[in-house]
């Protein structure tokens, strides 16, 4: 008993003089928290149902905003904290979850305003200020009041006439409400605008992949996703635009049970300083694999790379579409230590993003670095866009699933790694997928930059073997034995790609070619018109015809044909004009055709021309022989 009492009179004084439990108020304790981590959304014109940028508007929500943070619904963050540090981190502690239960516990008091808090103010139009240049999409999509999620392609043109450097784009919604995420890929060789079937409609798809002609990778991530400010370019980083390049804004669009009209803008930032350092975008991936038998609940895909060189990582965009669940990037370093690239433990599609860290991360040459998704393809994954469950496999429809996780890094080492790099990465997914489109069509790419045609046409043709669809792969291919001097098998791959596309107007423009180089005039001649008929100011294409023209007439004139000789000369001149070479040719058809005097005429307006030309000379002073003889 003495013991108890004891107790009694131990505790009571400290309860007794306690102060009364901390007053939670609104403008002291919970502003903060919703100004820094819900107004970003919250707030009108953006992503979220309703704003909170006041107490009233807090209060109003308050039972609902307990709720959410506590599951962590809200802020939206994927990913787990201490596997990566993230830039624009918006996750709350766990203290501050709590101090949002007791003060809806309490009853949400107001409190008295903090002197000098205000909520946050956003700029209304641009965030990054008023853009050089504001481009618009041809035609805005119309989205239905109901119905599945969307993915939607708009090709939007760069009116530049000549290089810009690029240091910012915004992207703005227009729609923020049906808008969930946002890439824009950059397209320079028109693939993108070769996927519509009607000219500015734009065209379906989750994942986009460009087919470029060159090796010349995008280094950024240019990407929008709710709450997020625009991203701009590093230091150096600034990335080129080119005169006739197309932005293709890749969106992710929910119907919001009206009809909406979606027309995105691009704001665009140039800067005059060129681009100094050159980061990549690096993927690891194995979509390849990804077939995902109904009902499986954890179906493993993984790759991974070799660093061939130091590299520091600035950022990573991790996807996949509805059955991704535990996702995994982690690097292994050369002494054995794992650094954490990311860790998401619940994916979930509709808050996908990319992840800038805060610092970068280094890499030394020989680290690992690895990507390890898990799916759940069986009924209790609450995602799974298939009820009952139905077998998946890797595709880039929604209805298909990917697993790709992104890396932007830069070599520590200055100036241009990038195709360096590249080959090293590509030759590691050679040694893993022999028969991978992308592999082998980079490694071709970078064969002919290198020079090696031979070497550069295997690997095409096994991309072009991996994908017979491809009309790229079967012109470079062609360019490939091109510059081999395989004539034949070039023109083959060139009728190939045109039998697979026959809008594909530089495949056009290769056959046309190499049919000049393998002496066919006449289909020569009809493949450079039809490429100037699609592309009326094209002046290689107007210049190749007429020198074209020109030698199927000296063929012609050759084996005495001169009044079809003649014919061509005439269209050569269209091209020509003026060209006393070719008036002088086409006075020895007249010639040859018999038709003297007008041959004579023809002469002397070459020599009008050129007075020095000697073989219109020589050919005059025959013809006035001739004539003198009969
Ligand atoms: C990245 C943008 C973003 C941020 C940051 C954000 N929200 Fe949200 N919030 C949304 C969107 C979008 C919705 C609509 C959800 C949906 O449609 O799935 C939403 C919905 C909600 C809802 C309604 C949930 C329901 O069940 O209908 C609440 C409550 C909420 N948010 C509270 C918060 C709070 C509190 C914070 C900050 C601690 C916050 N949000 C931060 C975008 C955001």
């Amino acid at each position: 008993m003495r013991g108890a009492l004891t107790l009694v009179f131990l505790v009571s004084p400290v309860l007794s003089w306690a102060a009364p439990p901390p007053q939670i108020t609104f403008y002291k304790h919970i502003a903060p928290i919703v100004y820094q981590n819900c107004a970003p959304c919250h707030r009108p014109g953006e992503s979220a149902p309703f704003s909170l940028l006041s107490y009233d508007d807090t209060k109003r929500h308050a039972p609902q905003i307990a709720r959410v943070t506590a599951s962590r619904f809200m802020p939206p963050w994927l990913p787990e904290p201490g596997h990566g540090d993230f830039a624009e981190e918006r996750r709350l502690t766990d203290a501050q979850i709590q101090l949002i239960q007791n003060w809806v516990k309490l009853g949400a008091p107001a409190g008295t305003p903090v002197r000098g808090q205000a909520p946050p103010k956003f700029p209304s139009e641009w965030q990054a200020g008023t853009p050089d240049l504001v481009l618009h999409v041809a035609k805005p999509y119309q989205l239905a009041a109901e119905g599945g999620e969307i993915f939607w392609n708009f090709i939007i043109p760069v009116p530049i006439t000549a290089t810009r450097w690029v240091r910012a784009i915004e992207v703005r919604p227009g729609n923020p409400r049906v808008f969930h995420h946002a890439n824009v890929v950059l397209d320079r060789s028109g693939a993108a605008r070769r996927q519509e079937a009607v000219p500015g409609a734009g065209f379906a798809g989750m994942d986009l992949t460009i087919e470029e002609e060159t090796f010349d990778p995008d280094g950024q991530f240019l990407s929008w996703k709710p709450g997020s400010e625009p991203a701009q370019a590093q230091e150096g980083m600034a990335w080129r635009a080119d005169p006739g390049m197309n932005l293709v804004l890749n969106v992710h669009l929910r119907p919001s049970g009206k009809p909406e009209s979606i027309s995105p803008e691009i704001g665009v930032y140039f800067t005059d300083k060129p681009q100094t350092k050159f980061p990549m975008l690096v993927q690891l991936e194995h979509d390849g694999m990804i077939d995902i038998p109904a009902g499986e609940k954890d179906f493993l895909v993984t790759d991974e790379f070799r660093c061939s060189m130091d590299l520091n990582v600035l950022a990573v965009y991790p996807h996949a579409h509805y059955l991704g669940k535990l996702m995994e990037g982690y690097a292994t370093l050369p002494d054995g230590t794992r650094k954490w690239l990311i860790r998401i433990p619940e994916w979930d599609l509709n808050w996908q993003g990319v992840y800038r860290l805060k610092t970068p991360l280094l890499l030394p040459a020989g680290t690992v670095v690895s990507m390890r998704y898990h799916y759940d393809n069986s009924a209790e994954n609450a995602r799974n866009p298939n009820n009952p469950p139905k077998e998946v496999k890797g595709g880039n429809q929604a209805t298909d699933e990917m697993g790709h996780l992104w890396l932007q890094v830069l070599p520590t080492e200055g100036g241009d790694q990038r195709a360096k790099l590249q080959e090293s990465l590509v030759r590691q997914r050679l040694e893993k997928y022999p028969d991978d489109f992308g592999a082998n069509f980079t490694m071709g790419d970078l064969m002919l930059t290198n020079g090696d045609a031979a070497a550069a046409a295997t690997y095409f043709g096994k991309a072009s073997g991996a994908d017979p669809r491809s009309a790229l792969a079967a012109t470079e291919w062609g360019i490939a034995l091109f510059s081999g001097g395989r004539l034949a098998e070039a023109e083959e791959r060139f009728k190939r790609a045109l039998a697979i596309d026959p809008s594909y107007t530089d495949a056009r423009f290769d056959l046309a070619s190499v049919e000049a180089a393998s002496r066919e005039w006449e289909p020569a001649a009809t493949d450079f018109r039809r490429v100037l008929q699609e592309r009326p100011a094209d002046s290689r294409a107007s210049q190749h015809l007429g020198e074209v023209l020109v030698f199927w007439g000296d063929a012609l004139l050759k084996s005495g044909k001169g009044e079809q000789a003649l014919a061509r000369y005439r269209d050569a001149l269209q091209f020509r004009p003026g060209d006393a070479q070719v008036h002088g040719k086409a006075g020895a058809a007249l010639a040859q055709a018999g038709r003297l005097d007008d041959a004579q005429v023809e002469l002397e307006m070459a020599l009008r021309i050129d007075p020095k030309s000697e073989p219109a000379r020589q050919t005059l002073d025959v013809l006035k022989a001739m004539k003198g003889q009969k």
